[in-house]
């Protein structure tokens, strides 16, 4: 048996991982980063090949890593979380300094940040682990806590897109059972669909102070949908 909620209990942080030079960069939130080595000091990020900051990792083969705090705003999860640079500028208006290897670092509710040249790529289905050796890092802000994707979850109410390593597709596991037809619903401010076929929760369910994790509207925004 695949009981979802133990797959919750692995802890992880939220970072932006961005890439690009000083011309043209990209980044997208990740929940899966992780320090793999001691001697040299090498980083691993996993980034989803649909995502179009892997294409900045392939090209340039840098990597920086913003860790965020428990503050960090709806709108900067929204931004980098839920949309894609093929769409938007995401670095326009942010704070983004240059790192040694002139990869584009956001300083928005950041506080430190790694900055990693790929010294090897693993494909390993839906998603590529880079694995970068440490150029840089620094504190930016250390009267902060850094953010866990568990606090993200229960405190923020924040849920996980389809291009995440650690989203779960239950239609997959449950085939065989009975349950109530998967329903849509549209968030009236910006038009974010909580979709749910692929969320772990019913929308009802949800709790009250549940917000659109595009532009942390309430959930009262929310209408229905036809599928
Ligand atoms: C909480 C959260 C965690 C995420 N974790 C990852 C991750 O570890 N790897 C990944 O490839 N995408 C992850 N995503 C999804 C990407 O951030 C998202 O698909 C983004 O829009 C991709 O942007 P891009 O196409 O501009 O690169 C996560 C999103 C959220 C909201």
């Amino acid at each position: 048996m695949i009981n979802f909620e133990a797959l919750f209990r692995i802890s992880y942080g939220l970072y932006i991982v961005s890439s690009g030079d000083k011309n043209h960069g990209n980044g997208f939130i990740s929940n899966t980063v992780f320090q793999v080595s001691a001697e040299p000091i090498k980083f691993a990020a996993c980034c989803n090949k649909n995502n179009y900051t892997a294409e900045f990792i392939t090209k340039t083969g840098v990597f920086a890593v913003s860790v965020l705090h428990k503050d960090t705003s709806p709108e900067l999860f929204g931004r980098f979380g839920y949309k894609s640079g093929k769409d938007i500028d995401k670095l326009e208006g942010m704070k983004v300094i240059y790192g040694e290897t002139g990869v584009p670092i956001v300083l928005n509710d950041c506080i430190a940040f790694v900055e990693c040249r790929v010294v090897q790529t693993t494909d390993v289905g839906s998603h590529l682990i880079f694995i970068g050796e440490l150029v840089q890092s620094e504190i930016i802000d250390d009267s902060q806590e850094p953010i866990t994707y568990l606090y993200y979850r229960q405190v923020k109410k924040g849920v996980a897109p389809k291009n995440a390593p650690t989203y779960i597709d239950k239609s997959r596991f449950e085939s065989g059972k009975q349950s109530t037809p998967a329903k849509k619903y549209k968030c009236g401010a910006c038009g974010y669909v909580y979709d749910e076929s692929t969320e772990m929760i019913k929308f009802a369910d949800l709790p009250t102070d549940w917000i659109c994790p595009v532009c942390g509207s309430e959930k009262s925004e929310f209408f229905e949908i036809d599928n």
